[in-house]
């Protein structure tokens, strides 16, 4: 009988499956299989991410994908809190993070410790993501060092689009890769148990993966990360257009645009509600 048909192993399927925790991820470093991870920003779409993904990100990207924004730069704590809540409940099984909003915690550790416990205190998320390198480490540190943990982000950083002058590739030429990797080694020495690195050459990915001690999570970043991370509705085809780095799984814009144009036309043509969709009288009682 083979290990996976075993009586012992059907038991092991049936027990719940419990929340993954940060020593959980951070044994991830180096394994060899990629963690999995997603952005989610309501929980039925968690409810249907969960069973799949090793963690879950209430991304700021949620004010371009949900709120049609031109940046994330108007996101604010409140947003992320209600996202993170809606998450949360919608999950059982991955970690889930939330982002630090532009404005949250770059002025002062302090201000960032209030943000973030306000944040993780609200929701239940586990962890929380910011944005920022070597300037930013102190305030990773400040957060580690009093229970919270923290996911880096470095390479390209959405937040700092007006100082990076849009959403480019880094890294592509061997004399830029210095700062990626300074930032990226620095926020791991800070205590950061994970690091998302976006938009980066696949050599400096490789590079950082291999001199970070921590678990570095790559979007547009190529396969030598530990793992991936992609925006939801992207890889789920809503927009017409992706960043290169995306692989579609699914086309859900087009096929949301078929069945709304059906619902139209059914309603318009009075072949939508039919006898099927319509309450009749109860039966009256004699
Ligand atoms: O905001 C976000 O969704 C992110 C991911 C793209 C990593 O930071």
């Amino acid at each position: 009988m083979s290990m996976q048909n075993s009586p012992v192993s059907k038991e092991k399927d049936k027990a719940p499956r419990r929340r993954l925790t940060v020593p959980d991820l951070i044994a991830m470093k180096g394994s060899d299989t990629p963690l999995v991870s997603l952005t989610a920003y309501t929980a039925p779409m968690a409810g249907l991410m969960d069973p799949h993904c090793d963690m879950l990100l209430v991304g700021d990207s949620l004010g371009m994908v949900l709120y049609g924004m031109d940046s994330t730069l108007g996101v604010t704590v409140d947003m992320i809190i209600n996202h993170g809540r809606a998450v949360v409940r919608g999950s059982s099984h991955a970690l889930v993070a939330l982002d630090m909003p532009f404005g949250s915690f770059e002025a002062s550790p302090e201000i960032a410790f209030a943000n973030a416990s306000r944040l993780l205190a609200e929701t239940g998320a586990q962890a929380v993501k910011i944005e920022g390198g070597v300037t930013m480490a102190p305030t990773v540190r400040f957060l580690v060092e009093r229970g919270i943990p923290v996911v880096g982000h470095v390479g390209l950083r959405p937040q700092s689009v007006n100082v990076m002058g849009g959403y480019k590739a880094q890294g592509r030429d061997e004399d830029s890769w210095k700062p990626i990797l300074d930032d990226a080694r620095a926020i791991a020495n800070a205590g950061a148990f994970a690091t998302v690195v976006e938009g980066v050459a696949e050599p400096l990915a490789a590079e950082i993966t291999r001199k970070t001690d921590n678990v570095i999570i790559g979007i547009g970043a190529s396969a030598a990360c530990d793992g991936q991370i992609l925006v939801t509705e992207d890889m789920l085809g809503l927009f017409e257009w992706s960043p290169r780095f995306v692989k579609r799984y699914a086309s859900l814009g087009p096929t949301i645009t078929n069945a709304v144009a059906g619902y139209a036309a059914d309603v318009r043509a009075r072949r939508f509600p039919t006898d099927k969709e319509t309450y009749k009288m109860l039966a009256k009682k004699s």
